[in-house]
């Protein structure tokens, strides 16, 4: 396959970081990284394969300069809104972590293994939109389901970790626990979350909106049926909880047709880098813990529902930094490069 030229914009954030690592462990074809972010870190050097490269600073004429292909854009909603018109402009294709393309009917919303083919309209801005961290993991988990008995509605609470906020969340998490232990908790401060979250759960992610739903909640509600091309009627409560890294999701599935917790399971064993964990008797479940770092979504507590035939109930929990985020853009990468080169 042919080598190209990447861009990572957010370099040095937690989720541009994760990006470079999946980038190296899938041997993409990299001709020339290109780091890049604010003026603070122009200068700075990061390791891609064992080379350290220095992080420049993003500008308008970059994409230009460097000749960029493929840019992956994590460095915010309103840097994508003002620099990746500039990139797709110097041709390069724009795959965008943030939420601020995603519902533009013109920009593709891609999760590989749910819609590949909507790669395809790329082309129209140059752009493709990486879904939120939250749907991601719950689309994959849905799609095999929905082949089968065909999803109808989905009710989910989410267990989200401080990462999902960037670097600095992770460290007001790990500055409060410290507080903490030195009985200065109530001098803690919180600016990245509303309220402390060492100790806490905290049910707002994002602003709320006038319908009482909170934009992260909208978002996996608007999100789930654009990918999956389907009016599914989802409710969504979304909530930050003291976890550095994964989110786990109790998710509620009602289907068209009846449904048993041994076929959902075999359909999610069949699924495209979906992991099933599904021992009750030996404790065995998904946590955070356990995916770190991993590139797939992992499964369990798979069981009917006490009352109805069509639902089901399932414990869905995956790297929010990798599948639901790098992991995801790489994909996307991969799949644009094998479309291009045919
Ligand atoms: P920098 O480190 O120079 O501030 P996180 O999500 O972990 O908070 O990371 C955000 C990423 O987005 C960082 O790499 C950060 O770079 C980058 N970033 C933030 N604001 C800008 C900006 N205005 N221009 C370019 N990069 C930015």
């Amino acid at each position: 396959m042919r080598r190209v030229n990447v861009a990572v914009v957010g370099a040095t954030g937690a989720v541009g970081e994760e990006m470079m690592r999946v980038l190296e462990e899938v041997d993409f074809p990299v001709a020339k990284l290109v780091p890049l972010a604010s003026p603070r870190s122009a200068g700075k050097e990061v390791e891609f394969k064992g080379e350290k490269i220095k992080v420049k600073e993003l500008t308008e004429s970059i994409f230009d300069e460097e000749d960029i292909e493929i840019a992956l854009f994590s460095a915010g909603g309103s840097v994508s809104a003002h620099y990746a018109p500039f990139a797709a402009e110097a041709g390069a294709v724009v795959i965008d972590n943030t939420s601020h393309f995603r519902m533009d009917p013109e920009v593709p919303l891609v999760v590989p293994e749910v819609n590949p083919e909507d790669i395809a309209a790329w082309r129209n801005k140059g752009i493709i939109a990486n879904p939120n961290c939250s749907t991601i993991q719950m689309v994959q988990a849905l799609k095999p389901l929905d082949d089968i008995f065909g999803v109808k509605r989905v009710d989910v609470a989410t267990y989200q970790a401080t990462s999902g906020a960037g670097k600095s969340a992770m460290e007001e998490l790990v500055t409060q626990m410290k507080d903490f232990f030195a009985f200065k908790l109530d001098e803690s401060e919180h600016k990245k979350f509303p309220h402390q979250i060492a100790l806490n759960v905290i049910p707002q992610i994002d602003k709320f909106m006038d319908n009482g739903y909170t934009k992260e909640e909208m978002k996996m509600v608007n999100e789930t049926k654009k990918i999956m091309h389907k009016n599914i009627e989802v409710s969504a409560t979304c909530v930050r909880v003291p976890v550095l890294r994964g989110h786990s999701e109790a998710v509620t599935v009602w289907f068209e047709q009846d449904v048993n917790a041994d076929a959902a399971r075999e359909a999610l064993y069949n699924g495209k880098n979906i992991v099933v964990v599904d021992n009750p008797a030996k404790s065995e479940y998904p946590m955070p813990i356990m995916v770190v770092d991993k590139d797939e979504t992992f499964v369990g507590r798979i069981r009917k529902d006490l009352y109805r035939d069509n639902v089901l109930h399932m414990w869905v929990v995956a790297d929010n930094l990798r599948v639901g985020a790098a992991t995801n853009a790489v994909r996307i990468a991969q799949k644009w490069l094998e479309m291009e080169s045919e």
